[in-house]
C-alpha cells in the first residue's frame, strides 16, 4: 500500500474531527473576539516549525484549534474591507469539491463539474438581468478584472502575437480599484496610459470629463482600449453612471468593462440602482464577497466568447479538445487564462439550492439596511460625522476630535482610532481615504449581521476614542 493511503473509515473519523471542530467554531462565533490574541513571534513559534520527516497521524490535527485560535473571526460584526462572510453549505460543498478533486478544464475531465458552472454562471447572469451573458467562475475579482481587460486590449489593439502597440489608453475613475492599475500593467499598456477621470461629489466618474480625456487622447493619435466603470467603488460603494459611460465607450470604439467586485450582486436586490449594467461587455462579480461564499469564488461574465477565446484560447496538442459536440468539446482553458481550476462551482451551486435565490437577495437587501441604520446611528451622534452618502452597503466616517484639531491631526487620531477599535476585538471596521480625510469604513456583506450589531459600531467606536491617542 502506497504510505499516503487512507482507508475510508480513518477519512470518516478525521473529517468528524475537523466538521466537529468547525461545528464548534461556528457555535462559538459571536462570542470570540474578531481580531484572534497573537503577535508575530508567536505565529511564528507556533506554525514556522520544520517539516515532519515521519507523520504524526492523527496527531497531526491537534494544533488545528491553535490554528483556528489565530485566525481573524467573521461574526456579525465584522465589517473590514469587502469579505463575504463564508457560507457554511458553501464549506461543506468545499470539502466534497476537494475530495472528487475535478480539473475543471473541460467537460470531458469533469462532466458534472462543468455543467454546473456553467449551470451557475448562466443563473448569475439571469439573476443580474444580463442573461445574454456567459462566463466563468475565477479566483476572484482582481484575476476577473485582469481576464475582461485582457479582452479588451485583444480586441481592440492586438498584442498577442506581436506585443503591444504604443498607443493604448484605459480610463477609469480616480475611485478605481487598485486590481485595474495591476492589470493595466501586468498587459503591457503601462501605468502611465490609465487615464484617472474626476469624480463628482459622490464619488461618481463625471462623463464629460471622460469625453474630454479620451477627446484630448485621440488628437494625440491615442487609441481608447477600455473604460472601465465602477458597479460599488470599494472606498463608498459609489455606483458610475453606466448608460452615459456605455455612450462614450460606443461613440469611441472603446470596450466597456464594469468592475462589480464589490458590489453588482446588489443588483439581484435592487437592479435600478445599476441601470446600464447590461451594456457592458465585460463585468466581474464576486461571489465570495456579496453572495458569501468561502473563498475563493469571483466570476467574469462577457457578451462574447469570441473574445474570450480570440484572447485566450491557445492549446497545447496535448489539451487540444478532440470532440466536436458543443457540449461534450467545450473546454474553460479556451476562454480563460486558467487551465488546471478546483470545483468552484460545487459550493455556489448548492448554497443557492439550499437557501435558494429569495433568501440571497433578502440577505443582500438586509446588508443594505444595516448600512442605512449606521449612517442614520453616525448622524445622531455628535462626535461622529458621516463623510460620504451610503449607496450601498460601505459606510465612510470618522471621529470629529477636538475643535482644535487640524486635518492632519484629526486623520492620526482617526488612524489610533480605527487600530484601538479593532485591538478591542468587539467590531473590526477597515479605512478608506477621501480626499485626504482619513474614515474610518464599515462595509457590511455580511450574513450574520444582526441590527444589535450593527448598533455596536457607534458604541465601540465612542469607547474606543476615549482612549485613542494620535
Ligand atoms: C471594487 C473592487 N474591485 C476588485 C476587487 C478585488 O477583488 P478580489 O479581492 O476578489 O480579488 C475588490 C476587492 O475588494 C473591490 O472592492
Amino acid at each position: 500500500m502506497n504510505p499516503l493511503e487512507i482507508s475510508p473509515d480513518q477519512f470518516q473519523l478525521l473529517a468528524d474531527r475537523v466538521t466537529r471542530l468547525a461545528a464548534e467554531y461556528l457555535e462559538n462565533l459571536d462570542a470570540l473576539p474578531i481580531s484572534p490574541r497573537t503577535n508575530g513571534e508567536e505565529t511564528l513559534h507556533l506554525f514556522r516549525a520544520p517539516i515532519p520527516e515521519q507523520g504524526l497521524g492523527e496527531e497531526a490535527l491537534v494544533v488545528l484549534p491553535e490554528v483556528m485560535k489565530r485566525s481573524r473571526v467573521q461574526n456579525g460584526r465584522f465589517f473590514g474591507y469587502v469579505l463575504g462572510s463564508g457560507e457554511p453549505v458553501g464549506a461543506v460543498a468545499d470539502l466534497l469539491a476537494s475530495v472528487l478533486n475535478q480539473n475543471v478544464t473541460a467537460w470531458r475531465s469533469g462532466p458534472a463539474a462543468v455543467t454546473i458552472e456553467q449551470t451557475v454562471v448562466g443563473w448569475l447572469a439571469e439573476a443580474l438581468a444580463c442573461g445574454n451573458f456567459r462566463g466563468h467562475l475565477t479566483g476572484g475579482g482582481s484575476s476577473a478584472n485582469l481576464m475582461g481587460l485582457a479582452m479588451a486590449r485583444e480586441t481592440k489593439a492586438p498584442a498577442n502575437e506581436q506585443g503591444m502597440p504604443p498607443n493604448g489608453v484605459v480610463y477609469a475613475s480616480d475611485e478605481i480599484h487598485m486590481s485595474i492599475p495591476k492589470s493595466v500593467a501586468l498587459l503591457g499598456i503601462g501605468r502611465d496610459n490609465l487615464r484617472l477621470v474626476p469624480t463628482d461629489a459622490v464619488f461618481r466618474m463625471i462623463p464629460e470629463q471622460l469625453e474630454a480625456r479620451i477627446r484630448q487622447d485621440k488628437a494625440a493619435g491615442k487609441t481608447p482600449i477600455t473604460i472601465v466603470a465602477s458597479a460599488g467603488t470599494v472606498n463608498t460603494g459609489a455606483i458610475d453612471p453606466f448608460r452615459q459611460i456605455a455612450e462614450i465607450a460606443h461613440r469611441h470604439g472603446a470596450w466597456f468593462h464594469i468592475d462589480g467586485a464589490y458590489g453588482a450582486l446588489a443588483a439581484m436586490a435592487d437592479r435600478e440602482k445599476f441601470d446600464g449594467l447590461e451594456l457592458a461587455d465585460s463585468i466581474s462579480l464576486d461571489p465570495h464577497k456579496w453572495l458569501y461564499q468561502p473563498l475563493d469564488c469571483g466570476c467574469l461574465l462577457y457578451r462574447s466568447s469570441e473574445a474570450a477565446q480570440m484572447t485566450f484560447a491557445h492549446s497545447g496538442d496535448y489539451a487540444r479538445s478532440l470532440n466536436a459536440d458543443p457540449v461534450e468539446g467545450f473546454a474553460f482553458f479556451e476562454e480563460s487564462l486558467e487551465l488546471s481550476r478546483r470545483f468552484r462551482a460545487l459550493k455556489l451551486w448548492l448554497s443557492l439550492r439550499y437557501h435558494g435565490l429569495a433568501a440571497f437577495r433578502e440577505s443582500i437587501n438586509r446588508d443594505l439596511r444595516h448600512a442605512r441604520r449606521l449612517a442614520e446611528a453616525i448622524q445622531k451622534a455628535p462626535e461622529l460625522e458621516l463623510l460620504a452618502p451610503v449607496e450601498l452597503s460601505a459606510v465612510c466616517f470618522r471621529h470629529k476630535g477636538k475643535s482644535s484639531m487640524t486635518e492632519e491631526v484629526l486623520n492620526h487620531f482617526n488612524l489610533a482610532l480605527l487600530k484601538r477599535v479593532v485591538e478591542r476585538g468587539r467590531v473590526y471596521l477597515s479605512n478608506a481615504s477621501l480626499r485626504g480625510k482619513f474614515c474610518l469604513r464599515a462595509c457590511i456583506v455580511n450574513h450574520r449581521t444582526k441590527d444589535s450589531d450593527v448598533d455596536s459600531v457607534v458604541t465601540e467606536v465612542t469607547a474606543a476614542a476615549r482612549d485613542a491617542r494620535p
